[in-house]
């Protein structure tokens, strides 16, 4: 048996689909794990990009522990959502103290695709993502492949972006596009417009990647308007439905997922209704170049 099927047999992994993103069957994620488990559960995850963990109960502490193996976790400028006692977790939730519905999502930029912390100078690696409570209808997460988009682009369209930069701004997506409450002076200070290339080589599997989305507002050195139409533009554009996964939830479920090379999106669901809760952390990666 070669070293990949070794650490494919160790994980239970089945792919979810062609392109990206697999489901690992036999990992309990509050067991700890040992090296060699961790270094197989890193190789799928540069290998699908994604990965989905079985229902399963993983305390708060056993998710910080679970990020802290991939690298520093990062500590939200929002800390508004900051919870159970870890500034690195950050819940999203739409129950009120009773545990009913309030009929506000609690945060309409994830709608849009997006990648995460590309709006800071080094951006997000991985995202873990544990389901509390998921609702019956809606609130799946959607992943798209970056690697694809950017094989998939034309010739001319590769050119054109080929050493473009854009200006990530979270001021500019949470708050002017999505309606949110406003960033405090501090936040804001905190946090100032970085930007980042449009096309970055993944530092550890050298492949190339268009890195863009929401976060995304203008872009250097061209007028602000034709900034803008051109990443609405290119933003549509990267997205395919080959090579896009659709997860659907099942409350004690875990993703994970590289920032680095897919773009995300949370679907709506009804927050009057429905009731969601999810705990989330990001891994800091690097500048990306
Ligand atoms: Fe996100």
């Amino acid at each position: 048996m070669n070293a990949t099927v070794a650490k494919s047999s160790l994980l239970g992994i089945r792919p979810l689909t062609p392109k990206l993103g697999a489901a690992i069957a036999d990992v309990k994620l509050a067991d700890g794990m040992s090296d060699e488990l961790f270094r197989a559960i890193y190789a799928a995850f540069l290998r699908y990009q994604v990965l989905l963990f079985p229902p399963q109960d993983v305390p708060p502490a056993s998710q910080v522990g679970f990020a802290r193996r991939f690298g520093e976790v990062q500590i939200h400028v929002m800390n508004q959502y900051h919870a159970d006692g870890f500034p690195e977790l950050y819940r999203l939730s739409n129950l009120d103290a009773n545990g009913n519905p309030t009929g506000l999502h609690p945060d309409k930029g994830t709608l849009a695709w997006h990648t995460d912390g590309s709006w800071q100078r080094v951006t997000g690696q991985a995202t873990i993502i544990y389901g509390e409570v998921m609702p019956e209808v809606g609130g799946e997460t959607h992943f798209c492949d970056m690697y694809g988009a950017y094989e998939r682009l034309s010739p001319a369209w590769k050119a054109r972006i080929a050493d473009m930069r854009a200006v990530h701004n979270l001021d500019f997506s949470r708050t002017r596009r999505h309606g949110e409450d406003p960033m405090t002076e501090e936040q804001k200070k905190a946090k100032p417009p970085v930007d980042h290339p449009i096309v970055r080589t993944h530092p550890e599997t050298g492949r190339k990647c268009v890195y863009l989305g929401d976060h995304a507002e203008y872009i250097v050195g061209m007028p602000y308007d034709e900034g803008r139409a051109l990443i609405e533009e290119l933003n549509a554009l990267i997205v395919h439905p080959d090579l896009t996964y659709e997860h659907r939830w099942t409350a004690g479920e875990l993703l994970l997922w590289d920032n680095r090379c897919v773009m995300h999106r949370a679907t709506a669901y009804d927050p009057a209704t429905q009731k969601r809760v999810i705990r989330r952390c990001t891994v800091l990666g690097e500048v990306p170049a």
